[in-house]
């Protein structure tokens, strides 16, 4: 396996090979349609606010984070506290990876889904297949801590921002707790978050001579509860609302945040996850890093019993454990939300 990086800046690439063109439209007229941010503004969620704010501020937050999740599926979130010198090192780190030899990525080349780490990329897997402009690096980093040796200081970066941001993401699903009426631990809890599944996925985006004929990722959903993604001051992610797509532009030191499968689930519906796909360029590598927060792996998650009555609203989903939700998924195509159960 060839990893797409070499690939596309091995020289002066000014076509790209057949099985990379992927056609977007389904023929249906708006499906396709994509509209600036200026448009349609994206919330922003003041972080400060929620953890260190007055009880007024934090209320008012905690309603704006339950208007975000029902009406998005997405939102920024400023004010964090995770310093920027750690992001951008992170950032730096996974560059560096990116940047080993093709020999020295192919150790980490796992195949099963649940190895605990695994880089690859979608290109030479099968000539037929569509394939996408990206590679990636999977990394479990909890509740058991992996990573790859090398380079040698991704270790250590990769240990202290997971930490940070596990700790943004944890305060957040308390505050989407309280916003869907719920007790403010009650996702902590019944998710067995302090155990909860934490995934580093980096991507890297080279640029792309053709980008309006191929895609860095099809339109997903992801699997868990909250994604919380930085990149490297390039732009490429888009979020369908309203069944558009939007551009993000990142606001600068912000989380790009989505939610995932197991909040529609827990939400009984009221909050769904988000579609998103990611587009390339052809000015500038983009690399993005995605920390991917879940409920514990054993969890059976059904929707909270609060948010179901059996007249008005019959629970939607079907109990299913974590793990097997995630292998469900990750057997599937990627197409939207095919895996969720729907009673
Ligand atoms: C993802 O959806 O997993 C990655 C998104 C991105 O690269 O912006
Ligand atoms: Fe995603």
């Amino acid at each position: 396996m060839g990893f797409l990086k070499e690939f596309a800046e091995s020289g002066n690439l000014t076509t790209i090979p057949s099985n990379y063109i992927f056609c977007t439209s389904t023929g249906d007229d708006d499906d396709d349609q994509v509209v600036a941010e200026a448009e349609e503004v994206i919330p922003t969620i003041d972080f400060s606010l929620l953890k260190s704010g007055t009880p007024e501020q934090r209320s008012s937050t905690i309603r704006d984070l339950g208007k975000a999740c029902q009406e998005w599926g997405f939102f920024m979130v400023v004010n964090h506290g995770v310093p920027e010198t750690l992001r951008e090192e992170m950032l730096r780190g996974c560059q560096s990876f990116f940047d080993l030899t093709e020999e020295e990525k192919q150790e980490y080349a796992g195949k099963h889904v649940l190895d605990p780490i695994r880089c690859g990329t979608s290109f030479n897997t099968s000539v037929e297949k569509v394939l996408f402009w990206r590679d990636f690096l999977k990394v479990f980093v909890h509740p058991q801590f992996h990573s790859p040796d090398k380079p040698p200081e991704f270790r250590e970066i990769s240990l202290e921002y997971c930490k940070r941001t596990r700790e943004v993401a944890r305060e957040l699903l308390r505050g989407i707790s309280q916003s869907l009426g719920l007790e403010e631990w009650y996702m902590d809890t019944t998710l067995q978050l302090e155990s909860g599944f934490q995934i580093l996925i980096a991507n890297i985006y080279p640029r792309c001579p053709q980008p309006q004929l191929t895609m860095g990722l099809p339109c997903h959903s992801d699997h868990g509860l909250l994604t919380l993604l930085i990149q490297n001051h390039v732009d490429g992610l888009q979020v369908q609302h309203k069944g558009k797509w939007v551009h993000v532009n990142a606001l600068p030191n912000s989380f790009l945040v989505n939610t995932g499968d197991h909040i529609e689930i827990v939400s009984n519906g009221k909050y769904k996850s988000v579609l998103h796909r990611v587009v390339v360029n052809n000015n500038a590598t983009r690399i993005s890093l995605a920390l991917a927060h879940g409920p514990f792996l054993e969890t059976v998650v059904t929707p909270a019993a609060h948010l179901v009555d059996c007249e008005n609203h019959p629970p939607a989903y079907r109990g299913i454990k974590y793990k097997e939700y995630i292998q469900l998924q990750q057997s599937n195509q990627l197409d939207g939300k095919s895996c969720l159960d729907r009673v």
